[in-house]
């Protein structure tokens, strides 16, 4: 493992998905209803405590929006991680994760922990895409599924410790 459990992360897909969101709700407990689209990419640091240790992560927060599509290599070269988000209650932003998925597998295939994130669990009322079908689809591809709401905080703190674990492990 890396002696400095120092890791580089990148979050990907479609605009309002809830990166920001995410990454917000992970690095200063904040969540805003009119979270602005990112322009370019963001850049955070946040540390995942263990019991004899910590993980730091460097975190590149996307732009989802299709006009930055061609900066993601810059931001995903070299990361050991990528998040790719959906919105659960949006099924046109489940098939732009598949095709994030794709390009990941293609360009940086074996060198990168890919984890499928829905977000926006809190809206159960308006689902789209069921557990089923994204654990289905992530099972087949060997990538792990994490379901989260950015807005209550539900499974946020599981995802980042999850993926800090992980790497620490290989
Ligand atoms: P880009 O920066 O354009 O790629 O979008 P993004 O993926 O960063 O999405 P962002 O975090 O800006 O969130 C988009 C909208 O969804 C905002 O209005 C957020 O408040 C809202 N949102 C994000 N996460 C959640 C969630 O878990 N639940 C609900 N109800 N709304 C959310
Ligand atoms: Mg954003």
């Amino acid at each position: 493992p890396n002696s400095f459990h120092e890791f580089k992360l990148v979050l990907l897909g479609a605009s309002a998905a809830g990166k920001s969101s995410i990454v917000l709700r992970f690095c200063k407990g904040e969540f805003f209803e009119n979270q602005e689209a990112t322009i370019g990419a963001a850049f955070l640091t946040q540390s995942v405590p263990f019991d004899d240790y910590v993980v730091k992560l460097q975190i590149w927060d996307t732009a989802g929006q299709e006009r930055y599509h061609s900066l993601a290599p810059m931001y995903y070269r070299g990361s050991a991680a990528a998040i790719v988000v959906f919105d659960v209650t949006d099924r046109n932003s489940f098939e732009t994760s598949k095709k994030w998925v794709k390009e990941l597998i293609t360009e940086v295939s074996k060198d990168i922990l890919v984890i499928v994130v829905g977000n926006k669990v809190d809206l159960e009322h308006k689902r789209s895409v069921q557990i089923e079908e994204a654990e289905e689809y992530t099972k087949e591809k060997g990538l792990i599924y994490i379901e989260t709401s950015a807005k209550t905080g539900l499974g946020i703190s599981e995802l980042f410790k999850l993926i800090a674990k992980r790497l620490t492990e290989f």
